[in-house]
């Protein structure tokens, strides 16, 4: 078998530019060692997200040249429905200008105070739509996620143990819905297998309750099926997650990762009622439901880009690559989630800085080292981005203390990949020098990690 190689070629780009360290040193104090404060001048290889940061194909860029901007019934959102429908099977169709805001109006219809949400590791702004609702996010992620060790296929699954335990401890009422994250952003772009979907669905069936997805990574997650899955290898990946949606009754999706996009988002849904609500929601919050907040062109290019995310040459040549660098960390003994996740690969901060206690953010500390050391700009999965419990106020420390570095799509070379491989193993060869992190001068209420302030400790 001949290896894989990009089933692309580069057809426009951008420069980049390197920095000294004593510059870096100066941005990031200045930065309030907070790396969403830089520019991304200052940035040589951005890791930050994958969300919004890819390239789009020149089919996409031909369909944002024949996009319909009409306030109501354009082309291009007929364009966009028609794809959505083929590849999720849902009926109705609401755009939104990104997942956060399909989640906004979603939940507008769905969460009420006191309400508790079951899922496998809810993304943060999925918290805190819930959260700001005075509801509940439980996680009900089987325990191997919490194990970088572990070598489970199917890291995102649900434990259906804890699952039957939220249904039996809550009445109905406070249970709108289940919500699967497909693949699991949070437990580290860890897919849920199609049997754990089914069995989700068989449990809450019986217990009336409602599945969605969050679906922002839905190919990614329907790759790892075809690779992993008893029976799924000859299947394609628009079969695959036509099946996956086939257990649920609707999906909110951040059109930015798989809809190959670098804005918008959306809500596909079954119920009439449910949609007859959530248009009003997207009305006052988004824009008229044929647009929500997504300009004619840009539903154009997410029509091409959901297809194209959907290919298994494209799934291949993306999931390897990120692979590709986690194998790297793994060769040069970087504590790293196994397997390695769809967009990202994770490593264990506390496994790499064993000096640093989880009251000064190891994993902000090495993120900031990371980029220190050579312009590589990563986040912090920890207790930073874990918030405050809403109620006690105290920090919630997660299981596991992660720094992400999240691969754009089509974006980066293999070259790339071995700058970053080579930048992070410097860091970690003197590890034990680094002994002091991070104290919080400033913080926002909720979503703290976006603005936090702080300082060295
Ligand atoms: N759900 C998941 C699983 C996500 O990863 C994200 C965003 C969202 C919902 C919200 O979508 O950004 O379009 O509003 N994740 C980005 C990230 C920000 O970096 O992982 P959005």
């Amino acid at each position: 078998k001949l290896p894989y190689a990009e089933p692309f070629r580069i057809k426009m780009v951008e420069e980049i530019h390197q920095s000294t360290r004593a510059e870096r040193e100066n941005w990031l104090k200045n930065a309030d060692y907070n790396l969403f404060n830089l520019k991304s001048s200052q940035v040589f290889i951005d890791l930050l997200t994958d969300s919004g940061t890819g390239a789009m194909s020149d089919q996409q860029w031909g369909a944002l040249m024949t996009g319909d901007e009409s306030y109501a019934g354009s082309r291009s959102f007929e364009k966009l429905h028609e794809t959505v429908r083929n590849i999720s099977g849902y009926k109705y169709l609401l755009p939104t200008h990104q997942g956060r805001a399909a989640e906004n109006v979603l939940f507008s219809v769905l969460v009420k105070d006191g309400d508790v949400i079951p899922g496998n590791s809810h993304f943060d702004t999925t918290k805190g739509h819930i959260e700001i609702r005075k509801a509940h996010a439980i996680d009900c992620t089987i325990d191997e996620a919490f194990d970088i060790n572990d070598t489970h296929l199917f890291k995102g699954n649900i434990d259906l143990k804890k699952l039957e335990e939220v249904y039996n401890t809550y009445p109905k009422e406070k249970i709108p819905f289940c919500l699967i994250t497909i693949t699991c952003n949070s437990s580290g772009g860890q897919p849920v297998s199609l049997e754990n979907m089914k069995a989700v669905k068989e449990l809450s069936d019986r217990y009336r309750i409602p599945i969605y997805f969050d679906s922002a990574r839905f190919a990614e997650n329907a790759y790892f099926i075809k690779m992993r899955e008893k029976g799924q290898e000859n299947r394609t990946i628009k079969e695959i997650a036509k099946e996956a949606f086939s257990y649920g009754v609707g999906m909110t999706m951040s059109s930015k990762k798989d809809g190959l996009v670098n804005i918008g988002g959306f809500i596909a849904l079954n119920d009439a009622e449910i949609f007859k609500k959530a248009s009003n929601f997207t009305i006052i919050f988004e824009g008229f439901i044929t647009y929500g907040g997504m300009a004619g062109r840009d539903m154009a290019a997410l029509a091409v880009g959901l297809n194209e995310a959907t290919e298994f040459e494209y799934l291949e040549s993306r999931i390897s690559q990120v692979e590709y660098l986690g194998n790297k960390l793994i060769e040069y003994g970087i504590p790293v989630q196994k397997p390695i996740g769809g967009h990202a690969v994770f490593i264990d901060s506390l496994g790499f800085l064993p000096n640093i206690s989880r009251e000064e953010f190891p994993a902000q500390t090495l993120a900031n080292e990371i980029y220190k050391e050579a312009g590589i700009r990563t986040v912090e999965i920890g207790t930073l981005l874990a918030d405050r419990d809403p109620e006690t106020r105290e920090n919630r420390y997660p299981k596991l203390e992660l720094v992400r570095l999240a691969i754009p799509r089509r974006t980066y070379t293999n070259n790339h990949m071995d700058y970053i491989a080579a930048a992070i193993k410097n860091v970690y060869d003197r590890r034990n020098e680094i002994t002091k992190g991070y104290k919080i001068v400033w913080e926002s209420e909720i979503l703290r990690h976006f603005t936090v302030q702080l300082k060295e400790a």
